[in-house]
């Protein structure tokens, strides 16, 4: 507010004039702006680590796949292995996500059994709750398969259960449970939101404090949030929503003050189910060849992992962990060269400026490359012209046995 005193021509006061400005909507939009730049510069921070764990993730998967092979499935130490790489996976899927929050990148939805997905992730969520908080979990019987991407199934439900510890004042439980459920027309006659069809049902309920209906009209917009500044930037639920209508799904909450809270989840049964994940524990014969495949890593022990992976299945490696180490290479085996896999970014030279220099030895050798970044691909239009393959690290034994023999066996 901002006031002045009018004055007569003898100086003497005779009125006031002020001005007030409601300042309410600047205050709320910066400390939008403020929420959205911290967002920003999260993704930032994340999509840097992620191109350092991910080069870490391919060395612990590498070698653990490789071991998984030498083992008998029989023996406990496969088991060990096997949780080795579910772990592996996961944090790879979770990497994944932070690059999809920080870029925005497409998600990967696969078939999936939920049961499987929320039964991998509770001793996780068990952690994230603490020890005062009882998690339950019911898996559902004969449960239909859906189509999601693993990492948003991680996504929603460890928001769902943080927020539900948030809501539970000292112990409780929090239950999760799993079913399926049919709508018919008459039923969605009644719930305009619904679209009648086979759904999986998830639910996550608590006995946590409950909310009043004005809280539940707005609990899905983004920055949304009842918490104290610095507790909650309110975007846990907008995401949960987001992934669930990214999915054709729809979420639905109950709740009262005192009584607790329960969100429901509905995702599309996925009936096109192609081939089953193998539940034997035994893998396929990996895809072989005699080639010889120049292989460039700065990473030295992820250099090493893959020249492993790709010596088991049959190719002649040479390795090197820098341009100029490959460029020697290439000179002295110029043309016994097949393929040439090399990561982008590396210092000295990135990848296509080296695949350029290996090419002016020999335009037959083909092109592998590797990246943790969708951005660094994107970013080179002028290389996404025929005959150039990628591969996004980390990537299984599988990936890249069949990421190979594709580029390999192109015309
Ligand atoms: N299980 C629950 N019980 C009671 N209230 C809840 C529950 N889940 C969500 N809420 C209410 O909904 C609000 C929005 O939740 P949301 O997850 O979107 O944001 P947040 O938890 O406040 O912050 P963030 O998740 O971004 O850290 C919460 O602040 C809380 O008031
Ligand atoms: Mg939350």
């Amino acid at each position: 507010m901002t006031g002045t005193v009018v004055r007569d021509a003898a100086g003497d006061p005779q009125s006031y004039t002020a001005t007030a400005i409601d300042l309410t909507d600047r205050k709320t939009m910066e400390t939008q702006l403020q929420q959205a730049q911290k967002m920003e510069s999260v993704g930032r921070l994340a999509g840097g680590v992620a191109h350092d764990f991910n080069n870490m993730l391919g060395i612990i998967l590498g070698y653990a796949d490789m071991a998984l092979r030498q083992v008998d499935a029989a023996q406990p130490l496969h088991a060990d292995l096997e949780e080795i790489c579910n772990a592996g996976e996961r944090a790879a899927d979770l990497t994944r996500q932070l690059l999809a929050f920080a870029r925005k990148e497409v998600i990967e939805p696969r078939e999936l059994d939920l049961n499987g997905a929320v039964g991998g992730m509770h001793k996780m969520l068990g952690r994230l709750i603490g020890e005062n908080i009882c998690l339950v979990w019911n898996p559902g019987e004969d449960l239909w398969m859906v189509k999601m991407d693993p990492s948003q199934i991680d996504q929603i439900l460890a928001n769902l259960c943080v927020n539900a510890r948030d809501a539970i004042a000292n112990v409780g439980t929090i239950t999760i449970g799993a079913k399926n459920c049919t709508f018919d027309e008459t039923h969605c006659a009644d719930h305009v939101e619904f679209g009648p069809g086979e759904y999986v049902l998830l639910t996550v309920s608590d006995d946590g404090c409950g909310m009043d209906k004005e809280t539940q009209t707005r609990i899905f917009e983004p920055f949304f949030t009842t918490k104290e500044l610095g507790k909650g930037t309110g975007l846990g639920l907008a995401t949960v929503y987001g992934a669930v209508r990214q999915n054709n799904g729809f979420i639905n909450v109950h709740s009262e003050p005192g009584h607790g809270t329960t969100f429901e989840i509905y995702l599309p049964r996925c009936v096109d189910v192609a081939k089953q994940a193998r539940t034997d524990g035994t893998k396929e014969p990996l895809k072989r060849g005699p080639e010889t495949i120049l292989l460039v890593e700065d990473v030295p022990a992820l250099l090493k992992v893959i020249a492993r992976l790709l010596e088991k299945q049959g190719y002649t490696v040479l390795a090197a962990t820098t341009p100029g180490e490959a460029i020697n290479l290439a000179r002295e085996h110029a043309r016994d060269i097949h393929l040439l896999m090399t990561d982008v970014v590396m210092p000295e030279m990135n990848g296509y400026e080296l695949a350029e220099a290996v090419l002016s030895l020999d335009p037959q050798i083909k092109r592998l490359f590797m990246s943790g970044y969708a951005a660094d691909i994107i970013t080179q239009p002028d290389v996404m012209d025929e005959g150039v393959h990628f591969i996004r690290k980390p990537f299984s034994v599988e990936d890249l046995a069949d990421k190979v023999r594709k580029v390999l066996d192109e015309e």
